[in-house]
């Protein structure tokens, strides 16, 4: 384990994927950091960590607020481009955030991206991650690259609002035919995989994907299960299933799934090649917190962009 200074950076130690590593961090005796704009979110009163602002227009705060870390582990990024904010300017900020942490001395980023980026891919968070990526490898700083799938744990958002939606509507919409595999992977899973990384002497990149690859229209069945409701199951065109999500967008008054983000679920791209780091199973943690799921709707236009 590093000792170098005891003292590591999270980007979002309070939202979804940095509290799992702030938690790991912190059963290593780590002193934790963290930048964000949202310091105290519901159900992380156990994650103590010093906290300065996660922002990248005043470079010289943003080095002093990295200085003295060891690791940065970094979970920046936004979901989807919304208004003039696009994937490009996630990229830019990726890029001043590691060379501030070059320029503070940090050993080592660990950078959270995401399975199966590609620069080109006609997909532009895929390809905005694989940019990213490369953004990361040029910036002259030790580095470590952990690609999740799906990632699920407490204060997700996929799985939480499918268990929500299955609480309230007799029917559920599965688009297409529900074939396609994902392959989810806990939190805490990639948490171990992270503090793994930020450990090897070389600069590696690694998928973080739990052991059991699932059928979509599974994992939703198994949310189902996991929460007692069975409601009738209709296959509708991905087309169809878009414009009910954006109806349900309405409802709910945020961004569900959308269709980039189907077509990424559609084309596999949340299913790893490489033999699963993970071992924790998606089904026992269901079973396990079946009385929380989906009791409450988790909006990420409330998270982040209100
Ligand atoms: N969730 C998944 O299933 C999943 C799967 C594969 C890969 N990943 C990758 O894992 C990383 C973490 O994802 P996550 O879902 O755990 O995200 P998250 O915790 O909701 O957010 C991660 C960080 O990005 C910041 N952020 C998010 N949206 C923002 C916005 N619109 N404007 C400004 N800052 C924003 C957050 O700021 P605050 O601290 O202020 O909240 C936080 O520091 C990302 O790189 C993501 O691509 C996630």
């Amino acid at each position: 384990m590093s000792q170098a200074t005891g003292l590591d950076v999270v980007t979002g130690a309070f939202s979804f994927t940095g509290r799992f590593i702030a938690r790991r961090l912190m059963a290593q005796e780590r002193r934790i950091k963290t930048l964000t704009n949202h310091p105290r979110r519901p159900g992380t009163e156990d994650i103590t960590a010093e906290v300065a602002p996660l922002q990248f227009t005043d470079r010289e705060a943003l080095v002093e607020s990295l200085r003295g870390a060891d690791v940065l582990y970094n979970t920046y990024w936004v979901r989807f481009q919304r208004g003039r904010f696009h994937f490009g300017q996630a990229v830019a900020n990726s890029r001043i955030l590691f060379g501030a942490a070059r320029d503070a001395g940090v050993r080592k980023v660990v950078h959270i991206s995401v399975s199966n980026p590609a620069e080109d891919s006609h997909l532009d968070y895929y390809a905005g991650k694989a940019w990213a990526e490369r953004a990361l490898r040029e910036t002259g700083i030790s580095w470590a690259i952990v690609r999740p799938t799906l990632v699920f744990g407490q204060g997700d958002i996929l799985i939480n609002n499918i268990a929500w939606l299955l609480r309230r509507l007799p029917i559920f919409g599965i688009p297409g035919k529900g074939d396609y595999r994902l392959q989810p992977v806990a939190g805490e899973d990639v948490a171990e995989i992270a503090t793994w990384a930020a450990e090897q002497a070389d600069s590696v990149t690694v998928d973080a994907a739990g052991p059991d690859i699932v059928y979509y229209s599974e994992m939703v069945e198994s949310i189902a299960i996991a929460v007692s409701r069975h409601p009738r199951f209709i296959y509708m065109s991905p087309r169809n299933a878009v414009r009910a999500a954006r109806l349900i967008g309405r409802w709910v008054n945020d961004v569900t799934l959308n269709e980039p983000e189907l077509t990424g679920l559609m084309e596999e791209l949340l299913v790893s090649r490489e033999r699963p780091r993970g071992t924790r199973r998606l089904d026992n943690w269901l079973l396990s917190n079946a009385d929380i799921i989906g009791r409450k709707y988790a909006s990420e236009l409330e998270r982040h962009w209100r």
